[in-house]
């Protein structure tokens, strides 16, 4: 059976962040700023600790100013939003994101609502999402997930996805609906998939592009692949070790990838497809607001 085309998320991350590095050099050039991003954390859920200090580093790496929050689990939602308050009116940053899940006592859509939309570098403001939704895609930030989705399928399929039928499965607000109103952007015929849609395998065989973003490993299955279809897999799941057999865990995505390979054009793979595109785009959004924020 004829083999995928492996797409390389991690080489296109760095030429994406090598870009925003120059970027930002030519920045701090002509205004003698650096872009500013505030990473906040609330509590200390492990995965979580380590989407931030990837998340800093990064910043860093770009030659950003780049500032970490990290306030206690039982922090009151009154200091979060104090905090990040005081974030929205610091000429020093320009970014300000706040790694979810937040703790169950604080509403996190009343946080994410107070994040000035020019600063809110995760996209997830309604400014934003109506923005993006209303086709003004230039004036918004968009989320970073879908956005570095769509720079990996532009790099696969250059100038060809208009007219394309496209398949996202999965309805969350951080992927699956900013992923089918940038498809749809870009002249797709967009379906949008979930946990209750009739025949979902045939809905994906339907599909010249296939989006997986729904949480659960390998339940996108080979043959629900059309044969030259490009698929993005945006899972990433944790498989435990089991305690014979094999001696580690292992991260897999939402598409079985042994079978899918058999039957794409082209895949992600997972690790080193859609995530590391995650990161390179809040550098692209950061750079973007910092920009915009300068004049
Ligand atoms: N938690 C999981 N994904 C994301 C994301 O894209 N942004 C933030 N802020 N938190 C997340």
């Amino acid at each position: 059976m004829p083999q995928a085309q492996i797409i390389d998320g991690k080489a296109i991350a760095e030429s994406v962040r090598d870009e925003i590095t120059r970027r930002a050099a030519a920045l701090l050039e002509t205004t003698g700023k650096r872009p500013g991003l505030a990473v906040v954390l609330v509590g200390e859920d492990p995965a979580s600790q380590v989407y931030v200090r990837n998340k800093d580093r990064a910043a860093e790496a770009c030659g950003f100013h780049s500032v970490k929050h990290t306030l206690a689990a039982d922090s009151s939602e009154a200091e979060v939003l104090s905090l990040v308050e005081q974030l929205n009116n610091d000429p020093d940053i320009h970014g300000i994101l706040v790694q979810l899940p937040l703790p169950g006592h604080i509403e996190e859509s009343k946080v994410l609502r107070l994040i000035r939309p020019e600063k809110d570098v995760d996209g997830f403001h309604p400014v934003n999402v109506g923005l993006l939704t209303a086709g003004e895609r230039d004036s918004a930030l968009v989320p970073c997930t879908p956005a570095g989705s769509l720079v990996l399928l532009k790099r696969t399929l250059g100038d060809t996805l208009s007219g394309k039928t496209a398949v996202v499965v999965g309805r969350s607000n951080i992927v699956g609906k900013p992923m089918a109103s940038l498809l749809l952007q870009e002249s797709c015929t967009v379906t949008i998939a979930h946990s209750r849609t009739k025949d979902l395998p045939d809905v994906v065989r339907g599909a010249d592009i296939v989006v997986a973003a729904v949480g659960r490993p390998e339940m996108v299955k080979g043959s629900w692949i059309r044969d030259g279809a490009t698929v993005i897999d945006v899972g990433i799941n944790r498989i435990p070790a089991p305690e014979r057999g094999e001696r580690k865990s292992r991260l897999v995505g939402d598409v079985a990838f042994d079978e899918a390979v058999g039957h794409a054009g082209a895949i992600t793979p997972v690790p080193g497809g859609v995530g590391p595109m995650t990161i390179a785009m809040l550098m692209v959004n950061t750079l973007t607001a910092a920009r915009r924020l300068l004049g």
